[in-house]
């Protein structure tokens, strides 16, 4: 069977590891490239992060609608920052092309249900790059706590506001952050809840289920600590509730001057915890006859989940959704656009919830109900 035909928008940090992902595979073929910088579209540019990269048979663009007018595709992946889009997945999936699109789809619930209804209406494939589902440490997390009563999940994650892998838009030119690290910046990346602890939130669904509500609060940073676009707040500490009663909190951190970064993650059920350690998730129960007969001792309640290596799970996400494409099924994906849907509406509405002093978010009317409507739309430029 012919490889699947590709093509890429937005050949910057994240497109440049899609890029490599399927650069290996067999089963796809890349034909199309599209960035608005011609930079990011050179082959030497790209050998920096590919060996042996070239465009032989590969059209590239600077304008997405030539690219879409050049044909050639069976998919689209679409790795741009979430502020930037406007209406390139909507057109792809209406020209029959299955969609690739990078979390956050956008930093605008209307824009993300539109996209989403494209998407279904046109009956193309679709997957939102949550590629922690991939990864065999978090799937063997699930099957172990499959069938058990999950009352709490909770993950910290600290980390420093100006660390972060380059960048490859050109945020000087649009208006945005002079140094392009557009993460830090709530106007770009819509706050690190909405960038960053998106994945760590749908990591809790594929746990734990669809969230209803949620709840948040801000430490928002002061005027004189913003340095080069950087405003993104000091603090977040988020509560999100489950369909299934499970309480899921959420506290990231984004410091300047500090370069500390450490993380936490604790899923609680009913008779016990797993925590994810360096070598490997690790669960905490107690196992033996009720009541014990002497004192438990804590070595006895640590019990190593069997795992295997740690895998690549871009590659996985990749080779999920290719293969998808390729036998014309949802089954190796492991979400698609319109489950995803939940994820972005949790992290948009901490945002609302905490412009709203912390209110309580249901997020079904959020997406739907009136009252939410301005809190959905894209605010006029
Ligand atoms: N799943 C993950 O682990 C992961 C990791 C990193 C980034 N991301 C996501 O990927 C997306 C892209 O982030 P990045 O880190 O690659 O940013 P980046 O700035 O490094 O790259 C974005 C690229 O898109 C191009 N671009 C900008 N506007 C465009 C437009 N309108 N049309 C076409 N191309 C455009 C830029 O020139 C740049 O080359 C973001 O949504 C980000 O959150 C996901």
């Amino acid at each position: 069977m012919a490889p699947v035909s590709i093509g890429l928008l937005g050949v910057g940090q994240r497109g440049l590891q899609h890029l490599k992902a399927l650069w290996s595979s067999d089963d796809a073929r890349i034909t199309a490239l599209c960035d608005p910088y011609p930079q990011n579209l050179e082959p030497a540019k790209i050998r920096q992060y590919i060996d042996g990269f070239s465009l032989d048979g590969i059209r590239t663009y600077t304008r997405f609608d030539d690219m879409l007018a050049g044909g050639g595709m069976d998919a689209l992946y679409v790795c741009i920052p979430p502020n930037r889009h406007q209406d390139e997945v909507v057109r792809a999936a209406r020209n029959g092309l299955h969609i690739f699109a990078e979390k956050p789809v956008s930093l605008y619930l209307d824009e993300a249900l539109e996209q989403e209804a494209a998407i279904r209406q046109a009956g193309v494939l679709s997957t939102v790059g949550f590629n922690q589902r991939h990864c065999v440490w978090h799937t063997a997390v699930r099957d172990f706590l499959a069938g058990k009563r999950l009352v709490m999940m909770t993950v910290v994650a600290n980390g420093a506001l100006e660390s972060h892998s380059v960048k490859h838009t050109h945020t000087e030119a649009e208006g945005g952050p002079a140094n392009r690290v557009w993460a830090a910046n709530m106007a770009w990346s819509g706050s690190t809840v909405v960038e960053a602890g998106i994945h760590q939130l749908d990591l809790m669904r594929y746990w734990g289920g669809d969230v209803d509500w949620v709840e948040a609060r801000y430490v928002h940073r002061d005027p004189e600590d913003i340095v080069e676009g950087g405003d993104n707040p000091y603090a977040y500490s988020v509560t999100f509730g489950f369909a299934n009663g499970t309480i899921g909190n959420m506290l990231m951190t984004r410091l300047r001057r500090t370069f500390y970064a450490d993380g936490y993650q604790d899923i609680v059920w009913d008779h016990g915890h797993v925590k994810t350690e360096a070598d490997g998730p690790v669960a905490w129960f107690y196992d033996g006859p009720f009541p014990p007969p002497e004192k438990v001792e804590r070595n006895r309640l640590r019990h190593v989940l069997e795992v295997p290596p740690r895998n690549d799970n871009t590659l996985a996400i990749n080779q999920a959704f290719v293969q998808a494409v390729k036998d014309q099924t949802e089954e190796p994906l492991r979400n698609t656009f319109s489950t995803s849907m939940n994820s972005h509406a949790a992290v948009l509405g901490a945002n609302i919830s905490d412009r709203l002093g912390g209110r309580r978010i249901d997020l079904n009317e959020l997406l739907h109900a009136p009252q939410y409507a301005p809190y959905r739309r894209r605010p006029v430029a």
